[in-house]
């Protein structure tokens, strides 16, 4: 009998990337998602910023979350958006069978909150999903979070600006988690993007100009050219009337 070997070897990696990352590093694949204007702004100076992109853009981003372990963002998203990040499965273009298994596997809901600032009644806590939050290890949880069922608090150590990045993917690693969606603001991005701790950037970009007093999309700031990190580009597509492009630092 001839044994093929190597048959689809690209496609099979690709699809098991993350799972690689974490048996090799400690943690899986960790793609951030921004959506901009074409200017590269992701807010108004007043914090408006919902809708940028379309429709299309925005059911692809249900299908990044459908396919990610955990959805992870900063207290600052939380305080301005009040999101639920759950994958609102009817956006999809899924059977019925693959919705219910899509909604019986939602991603964890990761929140990175060091000195507990969490309202009670915030969406990201709803019972529709799971939530982790991460604290800083010398601050105490608030106590209304231990009596929601579906929410678990972890202590974490500080790091230079807010809480230890590593130890927190690190420790989504030993729970298993393949794919780390970043879907913060332009703090905790910059913070992801700084400490080279981002595998793949995914932007969606919509054809408006939200002007130089609009919200930069990280808040990172360099004085010399030479300290600026290059991307690859990996695939620029058009989705519906926006663009997505799809990049990795070299
Ligand atoms: N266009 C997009 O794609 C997109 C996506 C998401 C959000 N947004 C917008 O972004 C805005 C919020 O942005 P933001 O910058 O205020 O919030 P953020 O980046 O989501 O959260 C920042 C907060 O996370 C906490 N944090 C904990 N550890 C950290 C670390 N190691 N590094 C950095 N931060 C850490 C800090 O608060 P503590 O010190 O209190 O813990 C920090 O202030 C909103 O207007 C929202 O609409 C846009």
């Amino acid at each position: 009998m001839a044994v093929s070997v190597g048959v689809l070897a690209d496609e099979s990696r690709a699809l098991i990337a993350g799972y690689l990352l974490r048996i090799t590093r400690g943690w899986g694949r960790v793609r951030l998602k921004l959506a901009t204007s074409l200017d590269g702004r992701t807010a108004m100076a007043s914090g408006e910023s919902q809708w940028i992109t379309g429709p299309q853009a925005r059911a692809d981003v249900q299908r990044l979350r459908a396919e990610s372990s955990v959805i992870l963002t900063g207290i600052g998203t939380v305080i301005a958006d009040d999101c639920a990040l759950t994958v609102r499965a009817e956006q999809l273009p899924l059977t019925p069978e693959e919705r219910d298994r899509a909604l019986a596997h939602a991603p964890l809901r990761v929140l990175l909150d060091s000195e507990g600032r969490l309202d009670q009644g915030s969406q990201i806590i709803s019972d529709a999903a799971r939530t982790l939050i991460f604290h800083a290890n010398d601050t105490v949880p608030a106590p209304f979070l231990a009596a929601i069922p579906t929410v678990k608090t972890q202590a974490v150590s500080r790091g230079t600006h807010g809480l230890d990045l590593r130890s927190i993917l690190a420790h989504l690693g030993e729970e298993g988690a393949n794919e780390i969606l970043i879907e913060a603001g332009a703090t905790l991005a910059a913070a992801f993007i700084e400490q080279n701790l981002v595998d793949e950037l995914v932007i969606y970009q919509a054809p408006r100009l939200l002007g130089s007093s609009g919200k930069a999309m990280l808040a990172l700031s360099f004085d010399r050219l030479a300290e600026t990190p290059e991307l690859r580009l990996i695939e620029v597509s058009r989705v519906g009337d926006d663009l997505r492009i799809i990049a990795t630092p070299t």
